[in-house]
């Protein structure tokens, strides 16, 4: 396997490890899990009464009809340029980028060099991904996620970007976590508050506590943390959410690359499985945090790693509160976490796990959400369940308890995704963003893509996850070499989020009719030559209910990706399934976070790893940024 270089994000590295097979099967494609009717039936041309869709919901067989659209813009040709786009009657301009300053003390960014070390935990963090906006007392707080360091830009001193010392790996470690940051709009635009004294900058050292099932349990008790429940960093933060009581979810998610050996691996039989499931190995991507701080060195912390895989809650308006590690919740790859009341005010938190053939979740609190009242236990004590998907176009949230996995609370917080297996689970086209439409009772997963779905090895078995779980075919995830991606939507049942059961559709297959005139990799009928995408990725739904949908897919133009351009952001309705084109990112970079000011006038968009220069131009360093988006008439933006 190739160490992941540190010019590459950990789609790319992934891409490089697990690359597409050169003959895309294309003849192979499974029709019958997608001929089936869905929550769009009312706009797609099939006959009226037909229990199947057959092909007419494929993009070969009827194009969508439109009547009308409550889309507030007019969609934007894909780009493939160094800038962004936004629809015309919208502007857009740089809020923060990298290393701008969060207090008046950090060093000044040098286009060339970017941030030394001292100071590094001053700044905005790189590589900006989920974000939620936090409105407090008059303020409005923008709690943001760093998910990574592009090393080869901050470390340019060193030859190939690999940290040389403990000061470089310092370096990378302050730059990731989570920024908190107030912001404020005056005549001349968005700025961050610089000494606001919300601002805060929580990276790989920050003290946590750790809470739930696994909190004080051996797995999590290491030399420097005998009780198991404090531990140092927040790791890979990814997607983010919010709860109904105004704090902020941060998401690890490849948390195992972190780590790495410079002695034996750990030969105990739990731990070594649990490290082949969740990734850990000798080298990690090439950090190299184990060569100069033992924290990280599984070879003497073996349980180190144990301490890292969850969902991390962080009150954005108490600077010094210390950030909860919910292991009841679960551990692995956490995307992000979309939360929802069910009517009686139990809190539900759905979840995904992005890794291909891993699975969907959900969290349901014991208790209730009363406003105001103590929310200490919500995010605590519950149940976690796991998504099975029916063929028949219903599905279940399975428990994950001690009876039905045969392993104990603790366990099943610390090595949930061997408690998912253990209950048969749907293996997923690695789950990214979910998202709950505050309009109706229903939510939505992006399924990136999964270049391993329906594949062989040698011996012609079907490629399976990282615990066995067969990739093959299924309802959700439809198409044997996944390229494009699609969102599943899921209505539990009774109009209750609190439900077991819940009946699914597919919103949208991304495809390209272009190149593929007829079949699954065509796309349904809501993809056509103007809306193009590949990968859907973040997702948010605003307070009309309109679907955002970003990508961080093949940005190519090219083959199979030809007419899509850069990654990019659109719109989706969620009850016609048109979907417009709202934004093209910058060349390199993925488009990921969306939030809105208290107001809905602006959205926030985040652009991470952008390539050549941007935003400053000629002769800088390239820096991830979040850019600000509003209409030129200030009217609501969601
Ligand atoms: Fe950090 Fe799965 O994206
Ligand atoms: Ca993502
Ligand atoms: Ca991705």
């Amino acid at each position: 396997m190739t160490s992941r270089q540190p010019t590459m994000s950990a789609d790319e590295w992934d891409e490089l490890n697990f690359p597409r097979p050169e003959v895309q099967g294309f003849d192979e494609v499974v029709e019958r899990a997608i001929s089936r009717r869905g929550f769009l039936g009312g706009t797609l041309a099939f006959g009226s009464g037909a229990a199947v869709m057959g092909t007419a919901f494929l993009n070969g067989g009827s194009a969508m009809a439109q009547s009308s659209s409550r889309f507030a813009f007019e969609q934007i040709s894909a780009r493939t340029d160094s800038t962004v786009h936004v629809p015309n009657g919208y502007s857009w301009d740089v809020l923060v980028r990298w290393g701008d300053p969060l207090f008046s003390d950090a060093p000044e960014f040098d286009p060339a060099t970017g941030i030394p070390t001292e100071g590094s935990d001053r700044v905005f963090g790189e590589n900006t991904d989920g974000m939620e906006l936090f409105s407090f007392k008059g303020h409005q707080l923008l709690a943001v996620n760093s998910e990574y360091t592009n090393n080869d830009t901050n470390l340019a001193h060193t030859e190939d970007g690999l940290p040389t010392s403990a000061e470089d790996v310092l370096r990378l470690q302050n730059f990731q976590g989570v920024s908190v940051m107030e912001v404020t709009e005056d005549a001349d635009g968005w700025k961050v508050v610089i000494d606001s004294p919300y601002n805060r900058r929580i990276h790989h050292n920050t003290p946590m506590s750790l809470d739930g099932p696994a909190a004080g349990h051996d797995l999590l008790k290491t030399a420097a943390d005998p009780s198991g429940t404090q531990s140092l960093g927040t790791f890979n933060n990814c997607g983010a959410g919010r709860t109904p009581w105004g704090t902020y979810l941060t998401c690890e998610e490849n948390f195992n690359g972190y780590f790495g050996a410079t002695g034996d691996m750990p030969t105990d039989e739990k731990i070594s499985a649990g490290y082949d499931r969740y990734g850990i190995n000798e080298t990690g991507f090439d950090y190299n945090y184990h060569q100069f701080d033992p924290r990280f060195d599984v070879s003497t912390n073996p349980n180190e790693p144990h301490r890292a895989g969850y969902i991390v809650e962080i009150d954005p308006t108490q600077p010094d509160a210390v950030p909860v590690k919910r292991t009841a919740l679960g551990r692995f790859k956490h995307e992000n976490a979309a939360t929802a009341l069910a009517p009686d005010g139990r809190v539900v938190a759905y979840m995904g796990d992005d890794e291909r053939g891993e699975f969907m979740y959900k969290w349901l609190s014991r208790d209730v959400y009363v406003p105001g009242g103590d929310t200490s236990t919500l995010l605590s004590e519950g149940q976690l369940f796991v998504a099975k998907f029916n063929e028949d176009m219903t599905g279940e949230w399975v428990a994950l308890t001690p009876d039905a996995t045969g392993m104990d609370a603790a366990e099943i917080a610390i090595f949930t995704r061997t408690a998912a297996s253990a209950v048969g689970a749907t293996t997923m086209d690695r789950p990214e963003w979910v998202a709950v439409n505050p309009t109706a009772v229903e939510a939505y997963c992006c399924l990136t893509n999964n270049s391993r779905r329906g594949a062989t090895n040698d011996d012609g078995s079907v490629r399976s996850n990282a615990g066995g779980d067969e990739m093959t075919v299924n309802a959700p995830n439809p198409r044997k070499t996944n390229d494009y991606g699609q969102i599943v939507r899921w209505r539990p049942h009774g109009d209750n989020h609190a439900a077991n059961t819940f009946d699914w559709d597919l919103y949208v297959m991304a495809g390209n009719p272009d190149v593929h005139t007829e079949g699954a990799y065509a796309g349904t009928a809501n993809i056509n030559a103007g809306n193009l995408f590949n990968s859907p990725d973040g997702m948010q739904i605003d307070s009309t209910g309109l679907i955002w949908i970003q990508t961080d897919g093949d940005d190519s133009n090219e083959g199979d990706f030809a007419g899509m351009g850069n990654n990019q952001m659109l719109a989706g309705d969620p009850v016609t399934g048109e979907i417009r084109r709202f934004l093209t990112g910058p060349n390199g970079s993925e488009v990921t976070g969306l939030t809105w000011s208290a107001d809905k006038r602006t959205m926030f968009v985040g652009i991470q790893h952008p390539g050549g220069s941007f935003p400053d131009g000629e002769g800088s360093l390239p820096r991830s940024s979040i850019v600000v988006v509003k209409r030129d008439d200030d009217a609501l933006v969601g």
